[in-house]
């Protein structure tokens, strides 16, 4: 009966009857309920969707991770057999402008088993499109990988997972919850205080009505790909927003039509992230035995690689665009635009030395 209600009707009568249910459980629902979640139904990415990927804005961006894959598949000794996953890969742009570099380096297309980690039925229809050629397979799991070292790929995948928030008061941290005020759906705390001792070492001193957000599916994930890394080999590279260091304040957001809304309206249709703990990421990839770059903004990252080299290039081949490449390289790693926002992290086994981080 409830298949016929519409997100919005759901999750009201969810709250309804069972109470409030954390911020991670609403972001969950948002965005991934099985037929009516923002990356189940719809087509998100792109002009006449919500918002814009890196990749979307230029090949450059892809071209040069590309490069940096090939670099340490050489670094590795070009092992015959290597995995390639790609978590959240939007429409296949990222990883076929990757592979269109990659499979240049002599052995490289033999080696790969290509691997995509997708939820949205849309999204992977257009990945079949793009990367049929490259002979993928989606992933339901992170369990039975083939032999051989593995490389991950995530570019705006992490913002993505659910975050909890909890807010600091006089008798511990309340988890914020959504609920339903006069009919209308409202934040609320849970009564229950969790002890401070609960919580990590950076956010102790908080001062009251401080928000602290967690997102425990990015530090499972993360978990389970560095075990692996750390037993086969290879590497993970993330390129998302977020912030170096575990620290409170809300970065909850919700995008419509390239515009902020309110993340409480039209579920299912606004595409709600949250800004990433790349130190809590990281954390999680020492305690498994990973080495950690230095993070790095995107700007960085992609300047370090050459993108300034590889615009003049295009530029220079094809004078009537270059005027949108010098647009799309700007967009890139402006510091007003993408290029300070953005941070690039990667994880590796100790011994690889990946290019574009500080020494
Ligand atoms: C913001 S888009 C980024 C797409 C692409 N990486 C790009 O840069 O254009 C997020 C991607 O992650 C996928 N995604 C979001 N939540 C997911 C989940 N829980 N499991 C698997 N994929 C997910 C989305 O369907 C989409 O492909």
């Amino acid at each position: 009966m409830t298949q016929s209600l519409t997100l919005e009707q759901q999750i009201d009568l969810h709250i309804t009857t069972n109470g409030p249910m954390s911020v991670a459980t609403y972001m969950g629902l948002c965005l991934t309920h099985p037929s009516r979640g923002y990356y189940r139904a719809g087509e998100p990415i792109g002009r006449a969707g919500d918002f814009i990927t890196a990749p979307e804005i230029s090949q450059m961006f892809g071209e040069l991770i590309g490069f940096w894959l090939v670099n340490l598949w050489q670094q590795m000794g070009e092992p015959k057999a290597f995995t390639l996953l790609e978590l959240g890969p939007g429409r296949g742009t990222l990883m076929a402008d990757i592979l269109r570099v990659a499979c240049r380096a002599p052995g490289f297309r033999d080696a790969l088993n290509l691997r995509l980690f997708e939820t949205s039925p849309p999204l992977m229809a257009e990945q079949k499109a793009r990367l049929d050629v490259y002979d993928p397979k989606w992933l339901e799991n992170f369990e039975n990988f083939e032999d051989g070292p593995v490389l991950v790929v995530a570019n705006e995948f992490f913002d993505a997972l659910p975050i909890r928030q909890f807010i600091r008061k006089s008798d511990g941290w309340h988890e914020r919850q959504v609920g339903l005020l006069d009919g209308k759906r409202a934040f609320g705390l849970s009564p229950t205080p969790i002890p401070p001792q609960s919580m990590p070492d950076a956010v102790q001193d908080a001062a009251p009505d401080t928000i602290f957000e967690a997102c425990l599916a990015g530090g499972e994930v993360m978990s389970r790909l560095a075990k692996i890394v750390a037993v086969q080999g290879g590497s993970l590279l993330v390129v998302d927003y977020g912030y170096a260091a575990t620290q409170t304040g809300e970065t909850l957001q919700g995008v419509r039509r390239h515009a902020y809304a309110d993340v409480l309206d039209a579920p299912g249709e606004t595409d709600i992230s949250a800004h990433v703990d790349f130190g809590a990421l990281a954390n999680v990839a020492r305690q498994a035995g990973l080495a950690v770059q230095p993070l790095a903004t995107q700007g960085q990252f992609l300047t370090r690689l050459g993108i300034g080299e590889r615009a003049a290039a295009l530029a220079g081949a094809n004078p009537a665009s270059a005027a949108d490449v010098r647009a799309a390289h700007d967009r890139l790693v402006g510091d007003a635009q993408m290029g300070t926002l953005f941070k690039v992290f990667c994880a590796h086994s100790p011994g690889l030395q990946p290019p574009g981080f500080a020494a």
